[in-house]
């Protein structure tokens, strides 16, 4: 049992009523260290699984065909599309060697319509764009590699939605996530999809290579930075890859020795035999329009969080312990909180709470609110996005365990706990990595290149996640797990994998 004092501070005025019905709350929204051990021994598990089967399973782990990662050396200019959510950047990526490069880009809206319009007009919308950019920032082939003499210009996609990929330019979409629906997509090869607007609008580009953002950043982070292992987004959704050896890989062939996999981690446990669920993040998936799928997506990502907050304080509010049982128009409608809001009222450490109040006041239309109203919202805010960071650590935790114990980290003698009974692994062999705090640079640091809004902007969660790391991995975890940003990795990641997907196919004609 939780004492109400690990989670209430001592000026907090809350009814006795108020006090019990939070503390069950924080029961229920609160992670226990042996909760999230079994959370990633079952994580683990779904990734051997969908390593050896091609069957329908939680992890889909899907084979990228990028094998390799750069080393900082690579040059060149190339054109990178990304699309992932409510924007589509386009982008002119010049690789300087040395680590060093140069972005333009420019982004337009999709808006809600395209969101659920047939496939062809969303792609004649993409096609339309990049011709746009390419007129306007007056690219021609000859700055753009291509591997022929011809005047295509070659594309890198950066398509963040689950494909079952096929070779490095060629991906069938699973299914669609984060508010999409567009029809005449699932099914289909993303690539020619693609290709066959940009011959329809006579744009002359060929679409070179096409990858998932979080193989897309840890490309980029590659890049920059030596011994990238994964690669993960915590933005409006949520996913990563990470370095495979390639003898565990069961479900295809592949003569080189790793291959990235893009593990789609938002489906882990769909059918909730670990996750610890509540009736908050039921409520929200039945009224999602993908009930059943990316359960765990829908408990970490931005797109989320604010709708799982919103379903809580209208529970409270209809038990009367918040703003006296009254709700406003924008808060009882769907969607009507959003994770922005956590941010800025996590962010609140004042007294007297009235930046809070603001938001509530002028965002949500809530104008009757005390101290203890605005300290409750707080309390909701703080329970949401903690869950959120430490369960974002488990997915990291338990992929770094892929690592250490079967695959390309295995032989580094790390010391991590790879299981909960675990005497810090490196003990016996004795470890090669020095101690040297997160930030400090050695070369076997184990580095995770890491996008997205809720990573860089919600407050306290890369903190949380190295409390969580530490707790699954042991005290050297934040010494040997580096998670740094990548911002903006997508866009770069996808020049890179048309850098690595053009020279492949230079090297085979
Ligand atoms: C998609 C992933 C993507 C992630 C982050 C998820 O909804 O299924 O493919 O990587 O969002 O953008």
């Amino acid at each position: 049992m939780l004492s109400s004092s690990q989670f209430l501070s001592p000026h907090f005025k809350w009814s006795e009523r108020q006090s019990q019905v939070l503390e069950s709350l924080a029961q229920e929204f609160t992670l226990s260290t042996a909760q999230l051990e079994t959370l990633t021994t079952e994580f683990v598990r779904q990734m051997h699984v969908g390593l050896t089967s091609t069957k329908s399973k939680d992890l889909a782990m899907i084979p990228t065909f990028v094998t390799g990662r750069p080393d900082g050396h690579e040059r060149g200019s190339y054109l990178a599309l990304d699309l992932g959510g409510t924007n589509l950047r386009v982008c002119l990526i010049t690789l300087k060697g040395d680590r060093q490069l140069e972005a333009h880009q420019r982004a337009f809206k999709v808006s809600d319509h395209l969101q659920e319009a047939d496939v062809t007009e969303l792609m004649d919308f993409i096609a339309i764009s990049i011709q746009e950019f390419i007129s306007s920032e007056h690219i021609s082939a000859k700055i753009v590699e291509h591997p022929s003499d011809s005047d295509t210009l070659e594309l890198g996609f950066t398509f963040s939605f689950p494909v079952t990929q096929t070779a490095i330019d060629a991906g069938v979409l699973l299914r669609w996530t984060k508010g999409f629906h567009c029809p005449g997509a699932v099914g289909s090869d993303i690539v020619q999809l693609l290709q066959d607007a940009l011959n329809r609008k006579k744009v002359n580009v060929h679409v070179a290579a096409l990858v998932n953002d979080t193989v897309g950043t840890l490309l980029a982070h590659s890049y920059k930075h030596a011994n990238t292992f994964i690669g993960a987004i915590f933005g409006t959704g949520t996913n990563g890859a990470y370095v495979e050896s390639a003898r565990n890989i069961k479900t295809m062939t592949t003569d080189a020795d790793e291959m990235i996999i893009n593990i789609e981690w938002g489906n882990f446990d769909k059918d909730k035999t670990v996750l610890p669920v509540t009736m908050h993040d039921n409520k929200l998936d039945r009224e999602s329009i993908n009930p059943g799928i990316h359960v765990f997506e829908k408990m970490i990502s931005g797109m989320y969080l604010g709708e799982i907050t919103r379903n809580v304080l209208l529970y409270l509010i209809d038990q009367r312990l918040l703003f006296e049982g009254t709700s406003s128009p924008t808060l009882n409608r769907h969607w009507g909180f959003e994770t922005k809001f956590m941010s800025a009222i996590e962010q609140d450490n004042s007294s007297t709470l009235i930046p809070i109040a603001q938001i509530l006041e002028q965002d949500l239309g809530i104008y009757l609110n005390t101290q203890v109203d605005r300290e409750i919202v707080k309390f909701v805010c703080q329970l949401v996005g903690k869950r959120a960071a430490r369960l974002s650590a488990m997915a990291v935790a338990a992929v770094v365990r892929q690592g250490l114990k079967a695959g390309t980290l295995a032989e580094h003698g790390y010391p991590l706990k790879v299981s909960a009974n675990d005497e810090v692994q490196a003990k016996q062999n004795g470890s090669k990595v020095e101690a040297v705090g997160h930030g400090a640079s050695t070369k076997d640091i184990i580095r995770v290149g890491i996008d997205g809004s809720v990573f860089e902007h919600y407050p306290h969660f890369e903190e949380r996640m190295y409390e969580a790391l530490d707790e699954i991995l042991g005290s050297s975890a934040r010494e040997v797990v580096a998670l740094g940003i990548a911002r903006d990795g997508s866009g770069v990641g996808a020049a890179l994998a048309a850098l690595i997907a053009t020279k492949n196919s230079a090297g085979s004609t």
